[in-house]
């Protein structure tokens, strides 16, 4: 459930109605709702109710406004970071260190160091290689980092392939079978409190079945590795829960994931950790556009061309990903159109053959499900300049984000003056 309804004929935003906020602020333009945020992570964490104490780490990567993680901050949420700006962002809207978990595969020394200065909750390792310069790291600087090594099960997610991230041929975690003797050497290890076993295997999963079956290779895992004398306290068993993007879409309930894990960890006797981002952050943002103009395209249905455009929204460009897309102020009327942005190449379409509600030139529409992998993926590509975010609470709203002026974004660039 989500709070962008239709009220007398035009969507709002809570108690805002968003031809307010296109008016204010202009278009394109991200619009979250707070108390959908809070909702979503009120509902995510009541799933997890049966089980002892869990930790959750939002995916910041899904949505690292500052206003956005304040929010979640509140709700008693930590953070999941995959570089030091994340980091940096975490910290500043009020996280604590504790609550803070490293992902990714690509930590760098300074991220690294970065990470034990702050005193984060755990680094997720992803490679024998990255344990053993995190413990000299660690060891240097008179430090003790706690450590989850995150395995890769081999399965497959069932979502699409670029963001499927468990199977063998992926880049993330150490492979399964070797990860028991990983685990126990990173062990030996001074500078490291090695705790824990991370999992994370894709995103928008779409059925909890892989999940269920990734959880129970780390449960056989960690009794493994008890086996051997090897202490086992934590697991994380990162996001990944899909959320609908077509209206009337069924995707797992968080209730029946919580079921789940509480039934495959049952007498796993540690922390269970997790990381959601798009099921906390999806259904809480719309992007709010313009249509330019409408063009005949020969004998088939028309190009309706909005002012929002691959660069603010990539999702539908990368992945052939489906957003709904709606008029603000709907007339009854239905069409079928493509529905592109003014970016100079045929990958800047949001939907082929859509059927929607008629548009014409200078009416607002809507793309949903942006809360999650929107704002966060934007460029500057054919120098547009960076899209704006506003937050809604009731009736009142503000803007989040300044909309960064394509001019700005060129007074970081200098010509060398041997150019001539
Ligand atoms: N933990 C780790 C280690 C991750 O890599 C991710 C997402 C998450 C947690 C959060 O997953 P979620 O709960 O949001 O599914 N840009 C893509 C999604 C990429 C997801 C990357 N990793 C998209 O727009 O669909």
């Amino acid at each position: 459930m989500d709070h962008f309804q239709h009220r007398d004929g035009v969507l709002y935003a809570e108690d805002v109605p968003l031809p307010r906020i296109a008016e204010e602020v202009g278009t394109p333009v991200y619009v979250y709702s707070r108390a959908t945020l809070e909702r979503h992570a009120r509902v995510f964490r009541e799933a997890l109710s049966g089980l002892d104490d869990p930790h959750i780490a939002f995916a910041v990567k899904a949505n690292p406004n500052l206003a956005v993680l304040k929010i979640l901050a509140n709700e008693g949420y930590g953070a999941d970071v995959v570089s030091g700006g994340e980091l940096t962002r975490a910290l500043a809207a009020g996280m604590k260190p504790e609550d803070i978990v490293f992902s990714g595969v690509g930590k760098t020394h300074a991220e690294l160091l970065q990470g034990l200065d702050e005193g984060i909750g755990q680094f997720n390792i992803e490679s024998e290689e990255e344990g053993y310069e995190l413990a000299a790291i660690a060891r240097r600087h008179g430090k003790r980092a706690a450590c989850a090594l995150r395995v890769n099960p081999d399965v497959d997610a069932r979502t699409h392939e670029k963001i499927s991230t468990g199977k063998r041929e992926n880049k993330f975690g150490v492979p399964l079978d070797r990860a028991a003797e990983i685990y126990a050497g990173l062990a030996r290890e001074d500078g490291l409190d090695m705790r824990g076993i991370a999992v994370h295997i894709g995103s928008q999963l779409s059925s909890l079945e892989p999940l269920e079956t990734a959880f129970v290779k780390v449960g056989t895992l960690i009794a493994e590795l008890r086996d051997k004398g090897c202490a086992v306290t934590h697991a994380d068993l990162g996001g990944g829960l899909g959320v609908p993007y077509k209206a009337g879409e069924q995707l797992p309930a968080p209730a029946d994931y919580g079921a789940m894990v509480a039934r495959v960890t049952k007498g796993w006797n540690v922390r269970l950790m997790f990381e959601p981002g798009r099921v906390i952050a999806g259904n809480a943002g719309v992007l709010l556009t313009r249509v330019i103009r409408s063009k005949r395209s020969g004998n088939g249905p028309p190009f309706v061309v909005v002012d929002a455009a691959m660069n603010d929204l990539a999702r539908p460009a990368m992945y052939g990903a489906w957003h709904d897309f709606e008029a603000v102020e709907p007339t009854g009327e239905k069409m079928t159109a493509h529905i592109v942005g003014p970016i100079c190449e045929t990958g800047d379409t949001f939907a082929m053959d859509r059927e929607c509600d008629a548009l014409v030139a200078g009416d607002l529409a809507v793309f949903r499900t942006a809360g999650a992998y929107g704002a966060t993926m934007a460029s500057s590509y054919n120098s547009r300049g960076f899209v704006a975010e506003t937050l809604v609470d009731g009736d009142r709203y503000a803007v989040v984000a300044d909309r960064i002026a394509a001019s700005a974004i060129m007074d970081a660039e200098r010509v060398p003056e041997w150019l001539g």
